[in-house]
Protein backbone atom coordinates (compact mmCIF):
# COMPACT_ATOMS: atom_id res chain seq x y z
CA UNK A 1 0.00 0.00 0.00
CA UNK A 2 1.31 3.53 -1.11
CA UNK A 3 1.29 5.90 2.15
CA UNK A 4 2.15 9.99 1.69
CA UNK A 5 3.50 11.17 4.80
CA UNK A 6 3.64 14.70 5.19
CA UNK A 7 5.39 17.22 7.75
CA UNK A 8 4.50 20.53 7.66
CA UNK A 9 5.38 22.87 9.90
CA UNK A 10 4.95 27.28 10.38
CA UNK A 11 5.78 29.87 13.28
CA UNK A 12 2.61 31.04 13.75
CA UNK A 13 2.93 32.73 16.80
CA UNK A 14 5.06 32.21 19.90
CA UNK A 15 3.90 32.09 23.64
CA UNK A 16 5.32 33.95 25.30
CA UNK A 17 8.16 35.50 22.19
CA UNK A 18 9.60 32.99 20.44
CA UNK A 19 9.56 30.35 23.26
CA UNK A 20 6.63 27.67 22.66
CA UNK A 21 3.32 27.07 20.94
CA UNK A 22 0.29 27.74 23.29
CA UNK A 23 -1.73 24.52 23.97
CA UNK A 24 -5.04 26.45 21.86
CA UNK A 25 -3.18 26.23 18.65
CA UNK A 26 -2.44 22.91 19.19
CA UNK A 27 -5.65 22.09 20.06
CA UNK A 28 -7.42 24.45 16.93
CA UNK A 29 -4.91 22.57 14.51
CA UNK A 30 -5.50 19.23 15.93
CA UNK A 31 -9.83 20.36 15.30
CA UNK A 32 -9.07 20.87 11.58
CA UNK A 33 -6.74 17.78 10.96
CA UNK A 34 -9.36 15.80 13.07
CA UNK A 35 -12.42 17.11 10.50
CA UNK A 36 -9.98 16.10 7.29
CA UNK A 37 -9.60 12.20 8.99
CA UNK A 38 -13.73 12.03 9.07
CA UNK A 39 -14.00 13.81 5.38
CA UNK A 40 -11.45 10.63 4.52
CA UNK A 41 -8.49 13.22 3.25
CA UNK A 42 -6.38 11.77 5.72
CA UNK A 43 -5.02 8.54 7.33
CA UNK A 44 -4.06 10.01 10.66
CA UNK A 45 -2.46 12.91 12.01
CA UNK A 46 -0.71 13.72 14.91
CA UNK A 47 -0.12 17.76 15.31
CA UNK A 48 2.56 19.46 18.32
CA UNK A 49 5.30 21.94 19.04
CA UNK A 50 8.58 22.53 18.90
CA UNK A 51 9.99 26.02 20.38
CA UNK A 52 7.75 27.89 18.68
CA UNK A 53 6.83 26.15 15.83
CA UNK A 54 3.65 24.25 15.24
CA UNK A 55 3.96 21.26 13.98
CA UNK A 56 1.47 19.17 11.92
CA UNK A 57 2.63 15.11 10.81
CA UNK A 58 0.02 14.03 8.61
CA UNK A 59 -0.36 10.42 6.32
CA UNK A 60 -2.79 10.29 3.47
CA UNK A 61 -2.66 8.69 -0.17
CA UNK A 62 -2.50 11.91 -2.38
CA UNK A 63 0.90 12.11 -3.05
CA UNK A 64 3.82 14.34 -2.16
CA UNK A 65 2.76 18.03 -3.32
CA UNK A 66 -0.81 17.22 -3.38
CA UNK A 67 -3.10 20.66 -3.59
CA UNK A 68 -6.02 19.11 -1.11
CA UNK A 69 -3.42 18.51 1.60
CA UNK A 70 -1.50 21.62 0.94
CA UNK A 71 -4.66 23.30 1.85
CA UNK A 72 -5.74 21.42 4.37
CA UNK A 73 -2.48 22.57 6.47
CA UNK A 74 -2.76 25.92 5.17
CA UNK A 75 -6.08 26.01 6.52
CA UNK A 76 -4.91 24.44 10.20
CA UNK A 77 -2.02 27.40 10.44
CA UNK A 78 -4.64 30.12 9.14
CA UNK A 79 -7.10 29.04 11.55
CA UNK A 80 -4.52 28.60 14.30
CA UNK A 81 -3.41 32.40 13.59
CA UNK A 82 -6.64 33.45 14.32
CA UNK A 83 -6.25 32.10 17.87
CA UNK A 84 -2.70 33.27 18.11
CA UNK A 85 -4.35 37.27 17.06
CA UNK A 86 -7.08 36.42 19.60
CA UNK A 87 -4.34 36.30 22.16
CA UNK A 88 -2.12 38.33 20.91
CA UNK A 89 0.51 35.89 20.58
CA UNK A 90 3.77 36.86 19.66
CA UNK A 91 4.36 37.23 15.88
CA UNK A 92 1.00 35.60 14.97
CA UNK A 93 0.92 34.68 11.56
CA UNK A 94 4.45 35.09 10.93
CA UNK A 95 5.77 32.30 8.45
CA UNK A 96 2.21 32.55 6.58
CA UNK A 97 4.02 34.75 3.91
CA UNK A 98 1.14 35.41 1.61
CA UNK A 99 -2.43 36.55 1.98
CA UNK A 100 -4.33 33.72 0.02
CA UNK A 101 -3.11 29.68 -0.57
CA UNK A 102 -2.43 29.36 -4.25
CA UNK A 103 -1.85 25.91 -4.88
CA UNK A 104 0.90 24.54 -3.03
CA UNK A 105 2.32 25.30 -0.03
CA UNK A 106 5.86 25.60 -0.89
CA UNK A 107 7.30 28.87 -1.34
CA UNK A 108 4.36 30.43 1.13
CA UNK A 109 6.23 30.10 4.25
CA UNK A 110 5.76 26.72 6.21
CA UNK A 111 8.70 24.15 6.22
CA UNK A 112 7.62 20.79 4.12
CA UNK A 113 9.13 17.35 4.70
CA UNK A 114 6.98 14.56 2.67
CA UNK A 115 7.82 11.65 1.21
CA UNK A 116 5.90 8.73 -0.63
CA UNK A 117 6.46 5.46 0.20
CA UNK A 118 5.38 1.80 0.06
CA UNK A 119 4.82 0.97 3.65
CA UNK A 120 6.85 -1.84 4.23
CA UNK A 121 5.72 -4.83 6.43
CA UNK A 122 6.64 -2.78 9.49
CA UNK A 123 7.35 1.07 8.73
CA UNK A 124 9.58 2.45 11.93
CA UNK A 125 9.84 6.33 10.62
CA UNK A 126 11.00 9.44 12.62
CA UNK A 127 9.80 12.82 12.54
CA UNK A 128 12.72 15.26 13.14
CA UNK A 129 11.75 18.34 14.16
CA UNK A 130 14.19 21.97 14.81
CA UNK A 131 14.01 25.06 16.04
CA UNK A 132 16.03 28.07 15.83
CA UNK A 133 18.56 26.51 13.29
CA UNK A 134 18.87 26.10 9.28
CA UNK A 135 17.71 23.29 6.78
CA UNK A 136 21.79 22.80 7.33
CA UNK A 137 21.69 21.19 10.25
CA UNK A 138 20.47 18.03 9.53
CA UNK A 139 23.36 17.89 6.98
CA UNK A 140 25.60 16.33 9.35
CA UNK A 141 23.16 13.91 11.28
CA UNK A 142 21.87 12.63 7.96
CA UNK A 143 25.25 12.39 6.77
CA UNK A 144 26.08 10.47 9.81
CA UNK A 145 23.03 8.31 9.62
CA UNK A 146 23.40 7.01 5.72
CA UNK A 147 27.25 7.18 5.42
CA UNK A 148 29.01 7.01 8.39
CA UNK A 149 30.33 3.23 9.16
CA UNK A 150 31.33 4.96 12.32
CA UNK A 151 27.96 5.91 13.36
CA UNK A 152 25.87 2.97 11.51
CA UNK A 153 27.31 -0.04 12.14
CA UNK A 154 24.75 -1.76 9.77
CA UNK A 155 26.92 0.10 6.72
CA UNK A 156 30.01 -2.67 7.87
CA UNK A 157 27.83 -5.43 8.76
CA UNK A 158 24.44 -5.70 7.06
CA UNK A 159 24.85 -6.78 3.64
CA UNK A 160 21.70 -4.87 2.61
CA UNK A 161 23.41 -1.63 2.83
CA UNK A 162 26.80 -3.00 1.55
CA UNK A 163 25.92 -1.20 -1.65
CA UNK A 164 25.77 2.79 0.10
CA UNK A 165 22.86 5.37 -0.43
CA UNK A 166 22.12 8.00 -3.19
CA UNK A 167 22.06 11.90 -1.91
CA UNK A 168 20.01 14.86 -3.48
CA UNK A 169 22.23 17.74 -2.22
CA UNK A 170 20.62 20.82 -3.31
CA UNK A 171 22.50 24.36 -4.21
CA UNK A 172 19.99 26.65 -2.05
CA UNK A 173 22.03 29.67 -3.65
CA UNK A 174 22.01 28.86 -7.63
CA UNK A 175 18.63 26.79 -7.10
CA UNK A 176 20.58 23.47 -8.59
CA UNK A 177 20.72 19.87 -7.24
CA UNK A 178 23.06 17.06 -7.85
CA UNK A 179 22.76 13.49 -6.84
CA UNK A 180 25.89 11.85 -5.41
CA UNK A 181 26.56 7.87 -4.29
CA UNK A 182 27.93 6.97 -1.11
CA UNK A 183 30.64 5.22 -0.56
CA UNK A 184 32.51 6.22 -3.77
CA UNK A 185 31.81 9.92 -3.49
CA UNK A 186 31.84 10.26 0.12
CA UNK A 187 34.58 12.98 -0.17
CA UNK A 188 33.11 15.17 -3.00
CA UNK A 189 29.58 15.06 -0.88
CA UNK A 190 31.35 16.27 2.44
CA UNK A 191 33.42 18.64 0.41
CA UNK A 192 29.58 20.26 -0.65
CA UNK A 193 27.53 20.16 2.65
CA UNK A 194 30.41 20.99 4.94
CA UNK A 195 29.20 24.34 3.35
CA UNK A 196 26.00 23.89 5.17
CA UNK A 197 24.52 27.32 4.49
CA UNK A 198 24.46 26.66 0.73
CA UNK A 199 24.38 23.23 0.08
CA UNK A 200 21.76 21.00 1.96
CA UNK A 201 21.13 17.15 1.91
CA UNK A 202 17.07 16.98 0.55
CA UNK A 203 16.50 13.36 0.40
CA UNK A 204 18.73 10.24 0.54
CA UNK A 205 17.93 7.56 -1.86
CA UNK A 206 18.44 3.80 -1.58
CA UNK A 207 21.55 2.80 -4.14
CA UNK A 208 20.05 1.11 -7.10
CA UNK A 209 21.13 -2.35 -6.14
CA UNK A 210 19.37 -2.26 -2.78
CA UNK A 211 17.55 -5.33 -2.34
CA UNK A 212 14.62 -4.29 0.16
CA UNK A 213 13.33 -0.62 -1.16
CA UNK A 214 12.47 0.91 -4.43
CA UNK A 215 15.63 3.11 -5.98
CA UNK A 216 12.69 5.75 -6.28
CA UNK A 217 11.77 5.50 -2.64
CA UNK A 218 13.41 8.26 -0.45
CA UNK A 219 14.60 7.17 2.91
CA UNK A 220 15.20 10.38 4.20
CA UNK A 221 13.49 13.66 2.94
CA UNK A 222 14.26 17.51 5.23
CA UNK A 223 12.47 20.69 4.24
CA UNK A 224 14.83 23.22 2.94
CA UNK A 225 12.93 26.20 2.65
CA UNK A 226 14.62 29.17 3.21
CA UNK A 227 12.46 32.40 4.84
CA UNK A 228 14.30 35.25 3.78
CA UNK A 229 14.49 34.07 0.43
CA UNK A 230 10.88 33.54 0.30
CA UNK A 231 10.13 37.11 2.47
CA UNK A 232 12.93 39.33 0.62
CA UNK A 233 13.57 39.58 4.45
CA UNK A 234 14.64 38.19 7.57
CA UNK A 235 11.84 36.63 9.25
CA UNK A 236 13.57 34.28 11.86
CA UNK A 237 15.15 31.24 10.66
CA UNK A 238 13.80 28.66 9.08
CA UNK A 239 13.39 25.90 11.64
CA UNK A 240 14.05 22.50 9.26
CA UNK A 241 12.18 19.24 9.73
CA UNK A 242 12.95 15.87 8.33
CA UNK A 243 11.49 12.19 7.77
CA UNK A 244 13.70 9.29 8.35
CA UNK A 245 12.38 5.58 7.91
CA UNK A 246 14.69 2.85 9.56
CA UNK A 247 15.24 -0.92 10.26
CA UNK A 248 15.35 -3.98 8.15
CA UNK A 249 17.95 -2.87 5.56
CA UNK A 250 18.10 0.95 6.39
CA UNK A 251 19.82 2.04 9.45
CA UNK A 252 18.37 1.07 12.96
CA UNK A 253 16.70 3.74 15.08
CA UNK A 254 19.09 3.66 16.91
CA UNK A 255 21.68 4.34 14.39
CA UNK A 256 19.05 6.80 13.37
CA UNK A 257 19.26 8.54 16.67
CA UNK A 258 23.06 8.28 17.50
CA UNK A 259 24.50 11.47 15.82
CA UNK A 260 22.58 13.57 17.94
CA UNK A 261 24.51 12.25 21.36
CA UNK A 262 27.12 14.75 19.55
CA UNK A 263 25.73 18.54 19.70
CA UNK A 264 26.69 19.74 16.78
CA UNK A 265 27.47 23.90 16.40
CA UNK A 266 24.26 25.23 14.06
CA UNK A 267 23.59 28.55 12.85
CA UNK A 268 20.46 30.45 14.39
CA UNK A 269 19.78 30.71 18.62
CA UNK A 270 19.36 34.29 19.16
CA UNK A 271 17.89 36.56 16.35
CA UNK A 272 18.81 33.70 13.49
CA UNK A 273 22.48 34.97 14.17
CA UNK A 274 24.54 32.98 16.16
CA UNK A 275 26.64 29.42 16.34
CA UNK A 276 25.37 27.69 19.05
CA UNK A 277 25.08 23.88 19.51
CA UNK A 278 21.93 22.12 19.12
CA UNK A 279 20.25 20.25 22.07
CA UNK A 280 17.83 17.11 21.64
CA UNK A 281 15.08 17.15 23.75
CA UNK A 282 11.61 15.68 25.02
CA UNK A 283 8.66 17.86 23.81
CA UNK A 284 8.23 18.97 27.40
CA UNK A 285 11.70 20.31 27.31
CA UNK A 286 11.03 21.83 23.45
CA UNK A 287 10.99 25.61 24.87
CA UNK A 288 13.54 28.26 23.72
CA UNK A 289 14.63 30.34 26.60
CA UNK A 290 18.26 30.94 27.25
CA UNK A 291 19.16 33.29 25.05
CA UNK A 292 16.28 32.55 22.96
CA UNK A 293 17.89 29.02 22.50
CA UNK A 294 19.54 26.85 23.09
CA UNK A 295 18.81 25.40 19.05
CA UNK A 296 16.28 22.47 19.57
CA UNK A 297 15.70 19.06 18.08
CA UNK A 298 12.75 16.57 19.19
CA UNK A 299 12.83 13.16 17.66
CA UNK A 300 9.08 11.61 17.12
CA UNK A 301 8.86 7.62 16.48
CA UNK A 302 6.39 6.01 15.17
CA UNK A 303 5.36 2.48 13.10
CA UNK A 304 2.97 2.90 10.40
CA UNK A 305 0.40 0.79 10.44
CA UNK A 306 -1.68 0.83 6.82
CA UNK A 307 -1.13 4.97 6.65
CA UNK A 308 -1.87 5.12 10.83
CA UNK A 309 0.49 6.77 12.80
CA UNK A 310 0.65 4.41 15.61
CA UNK A 311 2.73 6.81 18.58
CA UNK A 312 4.60 8.61 18.69
CA UNK A 313 7.39 8.09 21.30
CA UNK A 314 9.39 10.85 22.71
CA UNK A 315 12.74 9.69 21.99
CA UNK A 316 15.30 12.24 22.92
CA UNK A 317 13.17 12.33 25.99
CA UNK A 318 15.38 9.60 27.87
CA UNK A 319 18.29 9.64 30.10
CA UNK A 320 20.69 8.50 27.26
CA UNK A 321 20.60 11.78 25.82
CA UNK A 322 21.86 13.44 29.05
CA UNK A 323 24.94 13.44 28.29
CA UNK A 324 24.69 15.16 25.16
CA UNK A 325 22.34 17.68 26.99
CA UNK A 326 24.76 18.59 29.62
CA UNK A 327 27.63 19.21 26.62
CA UNK A 328 25.76 21.37 24.48
CA UNK A 329 25.04 23.27 27.78
CA UNK A 330 28.52 23.74 28.19
CA UNK A 331 29.28 24.79 24.34
CA UNK A 332 26.20 27.11 24.86
CA UNK A 333 28.00 28.75 27.98
CA UNK A 334 31.44 28.91 26.00
CA UNK A 335 30.01 29.95 22.58
CA UNK A 336 28.19 32.81 24.76
CA UNK A 337 30.82 34.04 26.66
CA UNK A 338 32.39 35.39 22.93
CA UNK A 339 29.00 38.22 23.04
CA UNK A 340 29.03 39.76 19.68
CA UNK A 341 32.02 38.61 18.41
CA UNK A 342 32.97 36.05 15.62
CA UNK A 343 32.33 33.08 15.84
CA UNK A 344 29.54 32.89 18.03
CA UNK A 345 28.16 36.08 15.79
CA UNK A 346 27.29 34.42 12.37
CA UNK A 347 30.11 35.72 9.42
CA UNK A 348 29.30 38.73 7.77
CA UNK A 349 27.67 37.19 4.70
CA UNK A 350 25.44 35.15 6.26
CA UNK A 351 24.19 38.21 8.81
CA UNK A 352 23.34 40.17 5.46
CA UNK A 353 20.13 38.43 5.57
CA UNK A 354 19.05 39.61 9.18
CA UNK A 355 18.49 43.22 10.67
CA UNK A 356 22.43 43.90 11.28
CA UNK A 357 22.58 46.16 7.54
CA UNK A 358 20.25 48.46 8.73
CA UNK A 359 22.73 49.55 11.67
CA UNK A 360 25.23 49.72 8.87
CA UNK A 361 23.34 51.91 7.46
CA UNK A 362 23.11 54.35 9.90
CA UNK A 363 26.91 54.63 10.05
CA UNK A 364 27.47 54.29 5.84
CA UNK A 365 28.15 58.13 5.29
CA UNK A 366 30.33 58.42 8.06
CA UNK A 367 32.98 55.78 6.55
CA UNK A 368 36.02 58.29 4.78
CA UNK A 369 38.99 57.08 2.23
CA UNK A 370 41.94 55.42 4.12
C1 LIG B 1 15.27 33.47 16.25
C2 LIG B 1 14.16 34.27 16.73
C3 LIG B 1 14.35 35.18 17.89
C4 LIG B 1 14.12 36.64 17.51
C5 LIG B 1 14.39 37.57 18.70
C6 LIG B 1 14.09 39.04 18.38
O1 LIG B 1 14.94 32.79 15.10
O2 LIG B 1 13.09 34.23 16.17
O3 LIG B 1 15.60 34.98 18.48
O4 LIG B 1 14.95 36.98 16.42
O5 LIG B 1 13.60 37.19 19.79
O6 LIG B 1 12.78 39.17 17.97
P1 LIG B 1 12.08 40.59 17.72
O7 LIG B 1 13.00 41.37 16.85
O8 LIG B 1 10.79 40.25 17.08
O9 LIG B 1 11.91 41.22 19.07
MG1 LIG C 1 9.20 32.81 16.11
MG1 LIG D 1 10.81 28.72 15.24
Amino acid sequence: MKVTISLIKADVGGYPGHATVHPRLIERAEEVLLHAVESGLLKDYHVTGVGDDLQLIMTHTKGVDSEEIHALAWDAFTKATEVAKDLKLYGAGQDLLKDAFSGNIRGMGPGIAEMEIEERKSEPIVAFMMDKTEPGAFNLPIFRMFADPFNTAGLVIDPNMSDGFRFEIWDIMEHKKVIMKTPEELYEILALIGAKSRFVIKRVYPSEKHPKIPADEPVAVVSTEKLYQIAGEYVGKDDPVALVRAQGGLPALGEVLEPFAFPHLVSGWMRGSHNGPIMPVGVKDAKCTRFDGPPRVVALGFQLARGRLVGPVDLFADAAFDEARRKALEIANYMRRHGPFEPHRLPLEDMEYTTLPKVMEKIRGRFQDL
